[in-house]
């Protein structure tokens, strides 16, 4: 990590003078809001020469209110850089035949290049059975068996949103990855999974700790990257890590919150009052790695077309 004259602190220890970077916040917001100005321009490159416009489909089953949420700002995101989407809908007694039926039915339509199905879907219907059925061209989550096996070989392929997202944000600020000891927090085959195979492309040593992992923080204090993705809001703690890190939280847990609109709050895996103050480099929540999963999903759904059309 390179060290700018901006963020330097000098301080005296054992009578040396010793140079501290302060932290700075690796600012999701700001760098998804200049790639998708890149992916606009893009855009109209495409329909300008003639060509299709990308098109994504969502498929939300249910009223889960997170689900929801998310679905909304995917149709956000995707009118904001030109995309054509649709989101289709359905109610939570859905068979799982049906819904089988219905990719099978967008998997076949040329109109749509990228496909999500959100989750978690009803329990009655098997996930792993439905992400197996949405065609792996038209995979833009990155979660077919193959697609995820062309991640892993280090091919060209869609990638998992968060995990892209991740190494996008990184990149954007010019962290060395290098040599440098990358400790991933949960092994979910969405993020923990996919984020180790990234960042062994970029040359991290890796490490993934997970909840049988004994003695945890032994391995987060060795650490140079630490990834949290477990899911248990507050984690990671300032004593869990060692100065000068960079920490990414991937963490979007809703706390209810009557003060606020929506009745809740957001709250990370890192608990960031004792974390950021000793860290290089850090993510808000909100605002650090949601807005770039976003991000990851857009340049998918655009790459569907370079691959595939
Ligand atoms: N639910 C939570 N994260 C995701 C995601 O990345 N893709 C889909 N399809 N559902 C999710």
């Amino acid at each position: 990590m390179g060290l700018d004259n901006t963020n330097i602190l000098i301080i005296i220890c054992n009578n040396l003078p010793y140079k501290y970077k302060t932290m700075e916040l690796l600012n999701g917001n700001e760098v998804s809001k200049k790639i998708k100005i890149e992916i606009k321009e893009k855009v109209d490159f495409i329909k300008a020469s003639g060509k299709k416009t990308p098109h994504l489909a969502a498929i939300l089953v249910g009223g889960d209110g997170a689900s929801m949420t998310y679905v909304a700002a995917k149709e956000k995101d995707c009118h904001e850089v030109g995309f054509d989407s649709t989101v289709l809908r359905f109610d939570a007694s859905i068979t799982e035949e049906e819904l089988i039926n219905e990719v099978i039915k967008i998997n076949e339509n040329p109109a749509i290049d990228g496909l999500i199905v959100q989750l978690p879907l009803p329990k009655h219907i098997n996930e792993k059975k439905i992400t197996e059925t949405i065609s792996y061209k038209k995979d833009v989550d990155g979660f077919h068996p193959m697609n995820v096996g062309l991640m892993f070989k280090g091919l060209r392929t869609f990638l998992p949103a968060t995990p892209y997202g991740i190494v996008k944000l990184l990149e954007h600020y010019q962290i060395e990855t290098t040599g440098k000891h990358c400790v991933i927090i949960g092994r979910s085959d969405i993020v923990g999974k996919p984020m180790s195979a990234l960042m062994l492309q970029k040359n991290c040593t890796v490490t993934v700790v997970h909840s049988k992992t004994v003695d945890l923080p032994s391995f987060t204090r060795e650490a140079d990257i630490v990834i949290a993705a477990l899911g248990i809001p507050g984690f990671l703690k300032g004593d869990m890590i060692k100065a000068g890190a960079v920490v990414v939280d991937v963490g979007i847990t809703r706390i209810e919150d009557s003060s606020t609109k929506t009745g809740y709050k957001l709250k990370g895996d890192v608990d960031f009052d004792s974390v950021a103050p000793k860290s290089s480099w850090i993510t808000p929540v909100p605002g650090g790695v949601g807005p770039m999963t976003r991000v990851g999903l857009l340049l998918n759904t655009l790459e569907a077309i370079e691959l595939y059309k």
